[in-house]
């Protein structure tokens, strides 16, 4: 399956994907909204094409989101994943791609939709975080999710310990859903609900174990 996939920064979600051999897509292209993204050297290395689209070139969400849709119309992606791509979509861009748009979120969606999940999830006392993947709505962040992976708060975590531990696991989950989804077992039903194997997932699925990994 031709996957796009968009960064705004690092890409190590991008690496983890590049790193899968065995899943049955082919990145076409890497787009990036921030020039100096990491995650482009990294596309680039494995050999995949890459664009910089960068915001601060249009005057309004609508006109960039044309330029984007534009761009990808190139590559004929049949699936985007969205991995640390910093944009809020138009409603026109996502419904475009409706139901052929992944995000990945570092918090238990619906808890901590936006920015800053770690230090939040922190300071709610929370002690249990994680990440969620799902398809993109015209809700930010509020998508239906498919895979979810649990990881333990610990005494001593900051932010950035916190993170690392989450990322870990958001390099287990988005490839198992973006490989579901070029195999044609997952889909977004015509209700707006996510079908595993033709089954409705009424509830997030869990990687099983809750792991400090
Ligand atoms: C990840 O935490 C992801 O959940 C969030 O942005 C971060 C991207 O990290 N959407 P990377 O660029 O894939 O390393």
């Amino acid at each position: 399956m031709p996957v796009a996939v968009l960064i705004s920064g690092n890409g190590s979600n991008l690496q983890a994907l590049i790193d899968r051999a065995d899943l049955p897509i082919r990145i076409r292209a890497v787009v990036s909204n921030e020039p100096g993204a990491f995650g482009l050297k990294r596309a680039r290395r494995a050999g995949i094409e890459t664009r910089v689209l960068s915001h601060r070139d249009y005057r309004s969400r609508e006109a960039y989101d044309a330029a984007l849709d534009a761009l990808l119309d190139e590559f004929e992606p049949g699936l985007i994943v969205l991995a640390g791509f910093m944009r809020i979509l138009t409603p026109t861009f996502v419904a475009r791609f409706r139901g052929r748009m992944l995000n990945i979120h570092p918090s238990l969606l619906p808890r901590f939709r936006g920015l800053h999940t770690h230090r939040r999830a922190l300071e709610a006392g929370e002690t249990v975080h994680g990440a969620s993947v799902h398809f993109v709505t015209e809700e930010l962040d509020g998508g239906p999710v498919v895979l979810q992976a649990r990881v333990p708060v610990l005494p001593g975590d900051d932010p950035e310990k916190l993170a690392a531990r989450v990322l870990n696991r958001e390099h287990r989950i988005y490839p198992q859903v973006v490989r579901w989804f070029a195999q044609g077992r997952l889909r977004l039903d015509a209700a707006g609900r996510p079908r595993l194997d033709g089954q409705v997932l009424k509830h997030p699925l869990q990687l099983a174990e809750l792991t400090v990994g």
